[in-house]
């Protein structure tokens, strides 16, 4: 048995490394090592990072209980519960996962486009012009208020006030240092306190739904989960924050992307408000491609693996590395360079294009972010006229927990048109 080449340095400057620039450190890491390298992060088993998109088909359509993305997601553990379906294996993930799939289905995305619409455009129509707007804060904003309403079929102010403040506490830098490098009493610990409030009122609208005689006719997503599913209230409630945190950041996060690389691409933000909607999935397919939101999906082996000609022992962790396989040249030429169009040219492939990750454990909610994205889009396309960087210069990255944001929050300076688009409604598909 064996571990793959990689870095043999310090395993603290190999971690320092993978969080402060991780897409150029593994691209350097790719140069020089090849397409499977062996990655040590401080306090955690070893991490084999696939980069060839062969290697990620065989991981993603492999043996789930040989491959356990649920204890690879364990440093989500304090913040999501242990009944997470993020925090699962084997058939408990499986039966837990069929039972969270029918509000996330494609047919059910339509019923979310009114809302969505209206949403977004009220919150466009805020915006200030003329000056630096930290766009990430105000997608990240917008797209809470979305998840919420399609969870719980209103507003909430006092559960949106406590996630936002649960996700602000998640997102400083000393909470990634307390998950990477903290024990599991530290962290149960500092968690089970800064999520005590959301909890407390996630128990007050289940029991309040509960006790609801129009439960059945209902069509949010905590209806459709109650009525469907016995789930008990501790599961639900772990569920509930699972979908709060992980629906709403990540694609708060891509957004602003979107804008941080359309406000530098002005020939591919001006054909984005001609209206085409091949060309609006194709802007949201390429952000996702060269900013990927979540840099790679961990598996953990509970049995020897060969891969890539190599017997990776048990206990180690196969990482298929989304950065990794987004920048190859052999299939994204000029990997570097946003180019909507390359999308037009080419589909997005199963093992080529994975943002969502794969196999059984693909994101839930890909289809509603897609959705969720396009309509955002086309809302701040419909409204803004101008859209200029604060600073010629691309932002870099920063970590919030597991995403990876713009480090300056995807600053923009917009311009608004003064009166409405009208346009034939609707527009984006649940593609
Ligand atoms: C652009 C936005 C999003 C991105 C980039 C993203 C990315 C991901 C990734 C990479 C995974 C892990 C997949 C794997 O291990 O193979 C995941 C899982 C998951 N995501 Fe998302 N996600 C997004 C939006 C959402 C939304 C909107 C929801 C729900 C409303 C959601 C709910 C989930 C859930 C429940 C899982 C766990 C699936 C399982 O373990 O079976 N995500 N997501």
């Amino acid at each position: 048995m064996s571990l793959p080449p990689g870095p043999s340095g310090p395993h603290l400057l190999q971690t320092m490394g993978w969080l402060s620039r991780p897409g150029p450190y593994s691209r350097r890491l790719r140069a020089r090592y090849g397409d499977v390298i062996t990655l040590h992060v401080e306090r955690h088993a070893p991490w084999v990072l696939l980069g060839d998109p062969d290697h990620v088909k065989q991981v993603f359509t492999g043996d789930p209980d040989v491959l356990h993305a649920g204890e690879g997601n364990a440093i989500l553990k304090p913040l999501l519960g242990p009944r997470s379906v993020l925090l699962l294996d084997g058939s408990e993930h499986l039966q837990q996962r069929k039972l969270m799939l029918p509000p996330f289905h494609g047919e059910r995305m339509q019923a979310y486009g009114d809302m969505i619409r209206a949403i977004a455009a009220e919150e466009v129509a805020s915006w200030p012009t003329g000056q630096p707007l930290p766009t990430r804060l105000r997608t990240q904003a917008l797209t809470l208020e979305i998840i919420m309403r399609a969870i719980f079929g209103s507003r909430d102010e006092r559960l949106r006030d406590a996630v936002n403040a649960l996700l602000e506490f998640v997102g400083r830098p000393s909470s990634l240092v307390l998950s990477v490098l903290g024990g599991t009493r530290a962290n149960a610990y500092v968690y089970g306190r800064v999520r005590a409030e959301v909890d407390r009122l996630l128990a007050e609208l289940i029991a309040a739904r509960r006790a609801d005689p129009e439960l059945a006719s209902k069509d949010d997503i905590l209806s459709l989960l109650m009525a469907g599913t016995d789930m008990d209230d501790v599961t639900l409630i772990d569920e509930l924050v699972t979908l709060l945190a992980a629906g709403h950041e990540t694609t708060a996060t891509a957004l602003a992307w979107a804008l941080e690389r359309l406000a530098r691409h002005p020939a591919a933000w001006a054909r984005l408000r001609e209206g085409e909607d091949d060309y609006l999935d194709a802007v949201c397919k390429e952000t996702l491609r060269l900013r990927p939101v979540i840099p790679g999906v961990i598996r953990m082996l509970k049995a020897p693996y060969e891969i890539g000609g190599y017997t990776v022992p048990a206990g180690v962790a196969v990482v298929p590395s989304i950065h990794l396989v987004h920048t190859r040249e052999d299939i994204y030429p000029d990997p570097l360079a946003f180019r909507p169009e390359r999308f037009l040219e080419q589909p997005a492939g199963t093992y080529t294009w994975i943002p969502f990750g794969g196999g059984v454990r693909r994101c839930l909610g890909a289809s509603f972010a897609l959705f969720e994205m396009r309509w955002v889009l086309r809302a701040i396309a419909d409204a803004v006229v101008d859209l200029r960087p604060v600073t010629p210069r691309s932002e870099g990255t920063k970590h919030r927990s597991i995403t990876l944001a713009p480090r300056a929050d995807g600053r923009v300076i917009v311009a608004r048109r003064t009166a409405p688009v009208r346009r034939a409604q609707p527009v984006p598909t649940g593609r």
